[in-house]
């Protein structure tokens, strides 16, 4: 099992996956490799290799500003050590999720994102129509000394029960079912960055 894996409670993100179909916790990663990974989502912001995302898939994918209004940049392998280790936890977790849940999840995915202040993502679900890979949705955040007033939550809508918001703040790992989790990212103060990523089925 990869070391990093030790800053979950992996008992508790299993259970809360199979009973209710999110978890969040706090300090998931040491905290150097989370600054160093802050560190490099905002150098590539300010080096503009972060581009607005879009929306859908395939004919029907484009930017809608009305609809979600970040900059993203997919992560590859061999492009920063700190990545790589990042995606190296994800693998590990994704092994482990499906040890415990046997729900057959082949790879990840993930992307870098910069929300600049006022920058929102408006309430959806995170499997496409004609895409049903994703399985498990993953939203690690970068943002040091995040404090509630600046807004910027991640709020949650299980079904049947109040709405959760998650606040960006660095080290926290927000994971919850793809298909099945409405979710929206509300505006905030001060610009909000993240990892966020699915894990995906064949
Ligand atoms: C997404 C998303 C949540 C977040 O990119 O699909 O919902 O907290 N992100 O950044
Ligand atoms: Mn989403």
């Amino acid at each position: 099992m990869h070391d990093d894996l030790n800053n979950l409670n992996l008992p508790r993100i299993i259970d809360d996956l199979a009973t209710r179909g999110w978890s969040w916790q706090e300090r998931c990663l040491p905290e150097a490799l989370t600054l160093q990974l802050a560190d490099e989502c905002r150098k590539r912001a300010r080096l503009g290799a972060l581009a607005p995302a879009s929306v859908g898939r395939g004919g029907g994918q484009a930017v809608r500003e009305n609809v979600r209004s970040d900059r993203i940049q997919w992560l590859e392998n061999g492009e920063h050590p700190a990545c790589d280790r990042y995606l190296a936890v994800m693998d590990a977790l994704r092994e482990a999720l499906n040890r415990a849940l046997f729900i057959g999840l082949a790879d990840y995915e993930c992307h870098f994102a910069f929300y600049p202040p006022g920058a929102f993502y408006s309430r959806h679900l995170d499997r496409f129509r004609d895409d049903d890979r994703r399985t498990v949705s993953a939203v690690f955040y970068l943002n040091q000394d995040w404090a509630p007033e600046e807004g910027g939550a991640l709020r949650l809508y299980p079904d049947g029960g109040e709405p959760f918001d998650v606040p960006p703040q660095a080290g926290s790992l927000a994971l919850f079912m793809s298909a099945e989790m409405p979710h929206e990212v509300l505006p905030a103060s001060r610009d909000r960055l993240s990892l966020t990523g699915w894990f995906r089925r064949r």
